[in-house]
């Protein structure tokens, strides 16, 4: 039987369509992109997280001459937040990338690690995570990461069956 998934999200090309929470986040995400440590990419990746009592969680992408010893912008900022804030939802994430290698052709969306991340912490607190994914020019918002990951894998995976 032949199944279709589809993925609701909104395209959006102005700034001024966003809460004023979601500006916030957003410029954050901005700013701190600048202060990633990426002289191997020179690409660099900013994430902000607005949690439950407005307070707003930032990382950037942490690169390392051992390559594989990096990690993502998304998921320095939530594992800060989980680390620091373990209680406190998380309601929206914005993201955004900037190098000046190359130009980038649309906002940028998670690797695969960091969609795992959200997800799982997404399903954790019970409460929609909300994706905003932006360039100078275009938001892509997703209502919740779920969206971000069909099939992704889950700790009920882990648990073993009486076989
Ligand atoms: N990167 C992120 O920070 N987030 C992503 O979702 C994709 C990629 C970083 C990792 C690496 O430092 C650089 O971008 C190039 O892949």
């Amino acid at each position: 039987m032949e199944k279709n998934i589809f993925i609701k999200y909104q395209e959006l090309d102005s700034f001024n369509l966003l809460s004023e929470l979601e500006i916030k986040i957003v410029k954050e995400a901005k700013l701190v992109a600048n202060l990633a440590y990426a002289p191997y990419s020179n690409f660099h990746v900013g994430a902000a997280l607005l949690l439950e009592n407005n307070q707003i969680i930032k990382g950037n992408n942490q690169e390392n001459t051992s390559f594989p010893c990096g990690i993502c912008a998304e998921r320095v900022a939530l594992f800060s937040a989980k680390s620091n804030f373990p209680d406190l939802l998380i309601k929206k994430i914005a993201i955004t990338a900037k190098t000046n290698s190359f130009e980038l052709n649309g906002p940028v969306g998670p690797c695969g690690l960091c969609r795992q991340v959200l997800l799982e912490y997404e399903e954790q607190q019970k409460h929609d995570i909300e994706v905003i994914l932006f360039d100078t020019k275009k938001i892509i918002k997703l209502a919740r990461a779920k969206d971000l990951l069909p099939f992704y894998f889950q700790e009920n995976k882990l648990k073993k069956n009486n076989l």
